[in-house]
């Protein structure tokens, strides 16, 4: 059972955030303005260092172009990397960062030791540093921006609820198998804790029985679907509902379930809307994901970005306005904490719309009548 303590406990309220717009440099042209000086973040570097691939489609698929356009947007000049779950090559891309004289370094971390070590490095080159998507236990970065993660657990053990009502109604108790994200992702544990805020009432009152909660190393995919059917095979193959803490795992477990006759007869969770996932969804394997407008979180990174470029302090605290506790240093972040949304079939066609994912993406062969049917195109 994953560990109790609560380590991060966010105490502010999940502010979208206050777009106002930070006056990226608008020099054009002529303007040789110093990217040091309070000119503007015309042209200052920036340095992004993504976790890893394995885990998730959104790092390659949405995070980097995102990040790339909402960063170009305002000015500045992006170095996006990917670190590919390696902590060594995490420490060596930021050290090609910092001593390349970027002005802002913006990180999402296989883990909060490295992320730590990493801003303190950065933090003594006069560098500001974001904490992007994952909080870094025990850092010291000043901001961070991600989503309320605790909620999207919460909708996470919402959409299991609902999927227990669809496909197993009256089943009691109904047994459920959790497939949580990594140990060393401070999301994965707020995610959980979110789950449980929903779950823990109705494995107290018998409604569900836990048959084994197991967090997933580096939200490894494949690990993830060895460890449930391992799980499934010692509860005789059965299992009423899954808790998986992404859509990567979700289609691990489905592909698990499929091979026991289960699939579209046992409603799995997921988060991050990939194509991935909704088509999972589209086809009944998959019940629900959880949408995070990466977009938004990128184009808040970036205004939050361009304002520290131009070492404008109170604008950065005017966009990062909520506050999220990091209980291990004990001390207040400055956070962007934005609001996402539970999305079952009925609800694709709100992702496609949003721009996020397009039809095309989704809708082919198979799945091409109920797209029709649920009118997304
Ligand atoms: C989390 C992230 C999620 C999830 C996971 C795997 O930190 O917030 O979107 O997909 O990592 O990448």
């Amino acid at each position: 059972m994953r560990s109790k303590s609560l380590a991060l406990i966010a105490v502010g309220t999940g502010l979208a955030v206050a777009m106002t717009a930070c006056g990226a440099n608008t020099s054009t042209g002529g303007n040789t303005a110093d990217t040091n000086t309070n000119s503007g973040s015309g042209g200052a570097k920036v340095g992004v260092i993504l976790p890893e691939t394995a885990s998730s489609a959104r790092w390659e698929g949405f995070d980097k172009p995102l990040l790339e356009k909402a960063l170009k947007a305002e000015g500045l000049d992006p170095d996006i990397q990917n670190a590919q779950g390696d902590v060594q090559k995490f420490s060596t891309l930021a050290d090609g960062m910092i001593n390349a004289g970027v002005k802002v370094l913006i990180i999402a971390t296989p883990n909060s030791e490295i992320g730590a070590t990493v801003a303190r490095k950065a933090e003594a080159s006069g560098i500001a540093v974001i904490d992007y998507d994952r909080l870094n236990l025990g850092g010291s970065s000043k901001y961070y921006v991600s989503f309320d993660n605790e909620a999207v657990g919460a909708l996470q053990g919402e959409g299991l609820v609902q999927g227990l009502a669809a496909l197993a109604p009256g089943k009691k108790p109904a047994e459920i198998i959790e497939i949580e994200g990594a140990p060393t992702d401070n999301n994965a544990t707020l995610f959980y804790n979110g789950q449980q805020k929903v779950l823990k009432p109705k494995y107290d009152s018998g409604d569900l029985k836990l048959v084994q909660s197991q967090p997933i190393d580096n939200w490894d995919n494949q690990k993830g679907g060895t460890t449930f059917e391992q799980i499934l095979t010692g509860n005789g193959q059965k299992v009423d509902g899954v808790v998986a803490a992404n859509d990567g795992l979700a289609g691990a477990v489905i592909t698990v379930l499929k091979k026991y006759g289960l699939n579209g007869k046992v409603p799995v969770t997921g988060q991050d809307a990939t194509p991935e996932g909704l088509q999972a969804i589209l086809r009944g394997d998959q019940f629900m994901t959880v949408f995070k407008p990466i977009n938004e979180q990128a184009e808040a990174t970036a205004k939050l970005a361009a304002a520290l470029a131009k070492n404008d302090t109170a604008a950065a605290d005017a966009l990062a306005s909520g506050v999220t506790k990091d209980t291990k240093a004990n001390r207040d972040v400055k956070s962007v904490l934005l609001p996402a949304q539970l999305i079952t079939k009925d609800k694709v066609k709100t992702v496609v719309d949003a721009g996020f994912v397009k039809a095309t993406e989704i809708c082919g062969g198979d799945l091409a009548a109920v797209c029709t049917e649920l009118g997304i195109k």
